[in-house]
Formats: structure tokens, C-alpha cells, sequence
């Protein structure tokens, strides 16, 4: 889409904390993604497209030119460490802690641990770093209940209240990483749009900034 600049986000808790960040740079959708079944959402500028994909997803988008530009967690995009992306923003929404979590009273166990996860890429490197050969178990979700139901030693989850943690009786353990949603530009569009790209980028800096007081 040539003329058309395209952002990739996710529906809720992302979608409802850019809104404010894209009605600073003047885009606002004409469309509710909670209600609405469209993908591809209008905005009051005809020639700026928002599509709604998964979370998961959004690096998968703009990597490959699906989207120009995107909204995405730290936590998922260390899971794409070899993406071909731009990361130009922090824009400090969506925060959270990426967290390794167990039992409160658990028994010391011999042998590997099991570590049941979505995030396999960083449980991967964490436990490499500190020379743990664990098993990891890939989960697409509900991770909280590995541990409960004796599927799994550990997870390793994000953690922002604690109070999910809380309410299965687990505790959170060791940090991994601070986590944040980063804006994230396609490599090819950054130049073949890029003017129109680069005001876009210091618009959304300049709300960060204003949000936080920075
Ligand atoms: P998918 O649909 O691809 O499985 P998801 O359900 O994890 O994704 P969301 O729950 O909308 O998607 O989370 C989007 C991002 O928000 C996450 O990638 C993470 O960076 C951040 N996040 C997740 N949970 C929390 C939380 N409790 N508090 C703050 N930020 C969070
Ligand atoms: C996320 C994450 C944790 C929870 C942590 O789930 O998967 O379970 O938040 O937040 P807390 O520490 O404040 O309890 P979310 O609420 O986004 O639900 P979903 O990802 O399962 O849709």
C-alpha cells in the first residue's frame, strides 16, 4: 500500500493505552476494535490504516511489511531476537516485569527443573545464563496453573499487580526483565516513507514525554 501508512496493534490493554499516544500525532480511529469484527480499522486521516492482529504477532507483521509501524510488548519482541525491525520508541505502557514464579512452600527438588512458559526464548537465555539446564514446556497461556497441577516446576510469566500470582497461591522469584511496549517500523518502509514516518516517530516521542513528564 504505497501511499498508505499501516500500524499493527493489538486489541485491549495495548489499543486502549496508544489511543492516547495516536491522538497526540492526530490519528484517531473511526472504529472500535472491542465492538467492531473489522481487521482493518479507518482513521480521521484516509490514508492511515490501523489493523488489529495478536499480541504475538505484531513483530511478524512489520517485519515482513504487513504493517509499516507497530505496538509491541519488550516480552514479545525478545522473542523475535533476530527480527529485522526498528525499535525507535520506548513508549512506557504496558508495564510490567517478565518473572520466573513457583510455589510459595515448595520442597527442593534434584534433577532439572521444569519450566512451563510462552516466553521459550527468554526462559532459554536466563536459565543459560546462570549455567541451569532446565526443561521448558511451551504454553500459549493460563501458565499460572503449570505449578498447581504438577506440570511444572516454575514458570516464567509477566507480573505486573502480582495479584494473579497471588490468587493461585504462587510467589513471584527471580526478574528477568523490566517490560514495556516499544513502537516497532518496518526496515524498507523507514525508507521508502520515511519523512512521513520520521514525524510520526517524534510526535509519539513528544506524547511519551508529555505523559510521563519527562
Ligand atoms: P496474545 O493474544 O498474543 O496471546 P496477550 O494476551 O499476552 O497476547 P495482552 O494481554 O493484550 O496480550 O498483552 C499485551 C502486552 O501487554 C504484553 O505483551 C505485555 O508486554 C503487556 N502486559 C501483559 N500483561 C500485563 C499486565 N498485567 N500489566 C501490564 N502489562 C501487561
Ligand atoms: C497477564 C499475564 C498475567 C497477568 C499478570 O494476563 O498473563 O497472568 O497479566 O498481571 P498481575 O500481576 O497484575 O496479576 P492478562 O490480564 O493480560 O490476561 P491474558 O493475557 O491471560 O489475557
Amino acid at each position: 500500500m504505497e501511499n498508505t501508512l499501516t500500524l499493527a496493534l493489538s486489541k485491549g490493554r495495548i489499543f486502549k493505552e496508544t489511543l492516547p499516544l495516536l491522538k497526540a500525532a492526530g490519528i484517531e480511529p473511526l472504529d472500535d476494535p472491542e465492538t467492531s469484527r473489522k481487521l482493518i480499522l479507518d482513521t480521521n486521516h484516509a490514508d492511515v490504516k490501523l489493523i488489529i492482529v495478536r499480541a504475538s504477532d505484531v513483530p511478524t507483521y512489520v517485519e515482513y511489511g504487513g504493517a509499516d509501524i507497530g505496538v509491541a510488548g519488550k516480552d514479545v519482541l525478545l522473542e523475535h531476537p533476530h527480527a529485522e525491525l526498528y525499535e525507535p520508541v520506548d513508549l512506557k505502557i504496558a508495564c510490567c516485569k517478565l518473572m520466573t514464579a513457583g510455589k510459595a512452600n515448595e520442597q527442593q527438588k534434584s534433577g532439572r527443573l521444569k519450566v512451563a512458559t510462552k516466553f521459550v526464548e527468554s526462559t532459554r537465555r536466563f536459565y543459560a545464563e546462570k549455567g541451569q539446564q532446565v526443561d521448558i514446556i511451551k504454553l500459549y497461556g493460563s501458565m499460572e496453573l503449570a505449578p498447581l497441577v504438577g506440570l511444572a516446576d516454575r514458570i516464567v510469566d509477566v507480573v505486573d499487580t502480582g495479584n494473579t500470582l497471588r490468587a493461585n497461591g504462587l510467589v513471584p522469584m527471580e526478574h528477568i526483565a523490566d517490560i514495556s511496549s516499544r513502537l516497532v517500523v518496518n526496515k524498507a518502509s523507514m525508507k521508502m516513507k520515511h519523512a512521513r514516518i520520521q514525524t510520526f516517530i517524534e510526535q509519539v516521542r513528544e506524547a511519551v514525554r508529555v505523559q510521563n513528564n519527562d
